[in-house]
C-alpha cells in the first residue's frame, strides 16, 4: 500500500538509526561513526560502520549500504512498506489506514498546495518589509539592533495595516479562500469576506527543517496584545513537532545546542555566532522536540528567562531531556531577562562564558528543590533529603546515578550509604531500571562471493560512477563547474539515471541531500543500497589510503584529480556506447562536451 512521503520521512527523522541498528549488533563509537561486526557477512573485526549523521549504516567489508529501512528490509526480509511501518510504529507515527493509493496522493498533493501558499505569503511580507508601507516594520527590527543580514536569513518580514493585501496577493497567485484559510493566514466572515489573520506586525516564518515555510509569528511594533500572533496548528504546522532555528542550527556543528523561549532570542543569538539555538514555539517543550535535538546532539544548554516561569519551564525541559537520556545544562541570564537582552547587554563572549559556565541539570533541579525546604529544621532536612532520592531514581543508567548519588552526598553533606538506601527504597517501590535488550543473533552467512572477469570492468565502473556522484553531492563547486556537460543520461544503467535523476534535481535547485531520507525515495531494496554506497563511496576510496572508515580528510588537489579522472570515465564511457548508434549530432556534442571537460580548470 502507499505511503505517503511525508510519513515515510516523519519515521526516518524520529528515529536514530544508531539506536535502531543496537538493538540488533552491538556498536562502538569510533570517531564519529559507531562501528560493529557486520550483521550480513562473517567478520572477525567490525568493518559495519553506523553514520549519526548521516543516518546511514555501510559495511566497508561487504558493501551493504543504506538508511533504517534498508537494514530492516535486509535484516528482517521486509518490504520496503513493511519497514516503515515497523518502524512507523516504534516511533509512535500514525499511518493514515484505509487509504486509498489515489487518496493519499490527493493529501499529498494538497500538502504541496498549502506549502505554496506558505510559499508565496513569505515572499509577500518579505517584499513588504522592503517597500515603503513596510518602513515602520523595518525600523523596528533595525531598533532592536537586527542586521539587514540576520533580517534576511531569518526570511523576516512585514504584515500592512490593511490585511485585505496579502489575501488579494495569494489570490493573484491562484490560491483558493479554502486554502488560504487551511494554512492559517486568513478567514471569512459574512460581514468582512475575506481578510488576513496578521496585520501591522513583523512576521517572523517559521521554518521546517527543510527551509519550507509552515507558519508564522508575528509581533507587534511596541506595546500591545498579543506580543505574539501565531499562526494556529493546521495540516502542515505541529507546534510539538517543531523549533525555530532548527532549519540552521541542526548544521552548527556545535556540540550542543542551546534551547530557549523566544523568536527574538534564537535570532539574537545565531546574529551573535551562537547558530545552535533553537525555541519551542511559544508552547512547552515537548517529548518529541527532544527527540528532534537528540538527533543531532545529546547536550542541549537550557537558555530560559530568569524569571519564575523560566524556571519552572527549565525544571520541565530537565526531565523531558533525561528521560530522552540526554543531557541539560542551565545557563543563567542574570541580571537580564533572556539571551536577547543579555547579548544585547553584555556581548557575545560574555555570553558564551555563561554557555561555558552553565550549571548541570541535575544541581539545578536540586537547588531550586532545596529552595521548597527548611534545612534548619532535622524534618525539614529530611523530606529534602528523601526528594533527592525521589530524584535520583529518575536516572535509568545506574553508573551515572551513583555518580550522581556520590556527588550530591558530598555536595549537600550526606553520608552516601544512606542516601543510596533511600534511594534503593524508591527505586524497587515503582522507578526502576529498564536494561536495554541486545540481540546477539547470529550473522547472517555472505551472500556468495561470485567474481567474473567482466565484472572487474564493470566493477570499475561502478566505483566511478559512484564517486562522482558522491563529490557532485559533497563539493558543490565542482556540481557548478561541470553541470552543463553531464547529467542523469550519461549513467550507463536505469538504476544510476534513476538515482542522478533525483540527486541532480536536489543540485540544481540547492537543495540540502539528506542521505537517508534520499535513499528512502526508493522502494526497491537495490536502488536504495546503490544509493547508500554512492553516499559512502568517498569514505569507501579513502580506506585504501587511511585504513580507518571514518572522517577522510583529502586534499583538495587530490580531490580535483580524481574528480577529473572519474568524471571523464563516466562519460567516455557514456560515450562509447553512444558512438554505437546515435546520430551524428549527438555523438559530435559528446565529443566537444569531453574535449571541454578535459580542459576545464577547477
Ligand atoms: P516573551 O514574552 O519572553 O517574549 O515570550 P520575547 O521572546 O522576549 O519577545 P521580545 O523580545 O519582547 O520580542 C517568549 C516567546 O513566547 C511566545 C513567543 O514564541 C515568544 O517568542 N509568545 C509570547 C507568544 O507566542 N505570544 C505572546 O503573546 C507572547
Ligand atoms: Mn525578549
Amino acid at each position: 500500500m502507499y505511503i505517503p512521503d511525508e510519513i515515510v520521512d516523519e519515521v526516518l527523522r524520529r528515529c536514530n538509526i544508531v539506536d535502531l541498528i543496537s538493538g540488533y549488533v552491538s556498536l562502538q563509537k569510533k570517531g564519529s561513526n559507531w562501528f560493529g561486526l557486520c550483521p550480513f557477512h562473517n567478520e572477525k573485526t567490525g568493518s559495519f560502520s553506523v553514520s549519526e549523521s548521516r543516518q546511514m549504516f555501510h559495511c566497508f567489508g561487504c558493501g551493504v549500504s543504506g538508511s533504517a529501512y534498508t537494514f530492516l528490509m535486509k535484516y528482517e526480509n521486509f518490504t520496503f512498506p513493511e519497514a516503515v511501518r515497523f518502524l512507523a510504529e516504534k516511533e509512535g507515527v500514525v499511518i493514515p489506514e484505509g487509504e486509498n493509493p489515489e487518496e493519499a496522493r490527493k493529501k499529498e498533493s494538497r500538502r504541496k498546495q498549502l506549502l505554496d501558499v506558505l510559499y508565496d505569503a513569505e515572499l509577500y511580507s518579505y517584499n513588504c518589509l522592503r517597500n515603503p508601507r513596510g518602513e515602520q516594520g523595518l525600523s523596528y527590527l533595525r531598533g532592536r539592533q537586527l542586521t539587514d543580514e540576520t533580517i534576511k536569513h531569518f526570511g523576516l518580514g512585514y504584515a500592512p495595516k490593511n490585511s485585505k493585501e496579502v489575501i488579494g496577493y495569494l489570490k493573484s497567485k491562484g490560491h483558493s479562500d479554502e486554502n488560504i484559510i487551511a494554512v492559517g493566514l486568513g478567514e471569512f466572515s459574512e460581514k468582512y469576506g475575506m481578510s488576513g489573520k496578521f496585520w501591522n506586525r513583523v512576521m517572523f516564518p517559521i521554518q521546517d527543517v527543510n527551509h519550507r515555510v509552515i507558519g508564522f509569528g508575528g509581533r507587534v511594533m511596541g506595546e500591545g496584545e498579543p506580543k505574539y500572533l501565531n499562526s494556529q496548528e493546521t495540516e502542515i504546522f505541529n507546534k510539538r513537532n517543531q523549533l525555530f532555528g532548527l532549519n540552521w542550527a541542526r548544521t552548527s556543528r556545535k556540540k550542543e545546542m542551546i534551547l530557549c523561549e523566544g523568536y527574538m532570542d534564537v535570532i539574537s543569538m545565531h546574529q551573535a555566532g551562537f547558530t545552535q539555538a533553537v525555541a519551542s514555539l511559544g508552547t512547552a517543550f515537548t517529548e518529541q522536540q527532544a527527540k528532534l535535538i537528540s538527533r543531532y546532539t545529546k547536550q542541549v544548554v537550557l537558555a530560559y528567562d530568569s524569571d519564575e516561569a523560566g524556571i519552572k519551564a527549565a525544571l520541565r525541559a530537565i526531565g523531558i531531556l533525561r528521560a530522552e537520556k540526554m543531557y541539560a545544562k542551565v545557563m543563567s541570564m542574570r541580571p537580564h531577562k533572556d539571551p536577547d537582552e543579555f547579548i544585547k547587554a553584555l556581548g557575545q563572549e560574555e555570553f558564551q562564558k555563561r554557555i561555558d559556565e552553565a550549571e548541570n541539570g541535575f544541581y539545578f533541579e536540586i537547588r531550586m528543590l532545596e529552595r521548597g525546604f527548611d534545612l534548619s529544621d532535622p524534618d525539614g532536612k529530611t523530606q529534602f533529603h528523601n526528594e533527592i532520592a525521589k530524584k535520583l531514581c529518575t536516572f535509568e543508567d545506574e553508573l551515572q546515578r551513583e555518580n550522581y548519588l556520590n556527588a550530591i552526598a558530598e555536595k549537600y553533606v550526606i553520608r552516601a550509604d544512606i542516601l543510596k538506601d533511600a534511594v534503593k527504597r524508591y527505586a524497587a517501590s515503582g522507578v526502576g531500571t529498564k536494561e536495554k535488550q541486545i540481540d546477539f543473533s547470529v550473522p547472517k552467512p555472505l551472500a556468495s562471493a561470485k567474481m567474473r572477469k567482466d565484472q572487474l570492468k564493470e566493477e570499475k565502473y561502478k566505483r566511478s560512477a559512484n564517486l562522482l556522484l558522491a563529490m557532485l553531492w559533497q563539493m558543490p563547486e565542482f556540481y557548478q563547474a561541470v553541470r552543463d556537460y553531464i547529467g542523469p543520461k550519461d549513467f550507463q544503467t536505469e538504476e544510476y539515471q534513476q538515482i542522478a535523476e533525483l540527486l541532480f534535481q536536489k543540485l540544481e535547485a540547492g537543495e540540502k541531500v539528506e542521505p537517508a531520507l534520499m535513499i528512502s525515495r526508493f522502494e526497491e531494496e537495490h536502488l536504495q543500497q546503490l544509493a547508500g554506497e554512492i553516499f559512502s563511496a568517498r569514505e569507501e576510496a579513502m580506506l585504501g589510503l587511511s585504513g580507518e572508515g571514518e572522517d577522510p580528510a583529502p586534499d583538495k588537489e587530490t580531490d580535483r584529480k580524481v574528480f577529473k579522472e572519474v568524471l571523464l570515465f563516466v562519460k567516455s564511457t557514456a560515450y562509447e556506447k553512444l558512438a554505437e548508434d546515435a546520430p551524428l549530432a549527438e555523438v559530435v556534442k559528446y565529443q566537444k562536451d569531453i574535449e571541454q571537460l578535459k580542459k576545464l580548470k577547477l
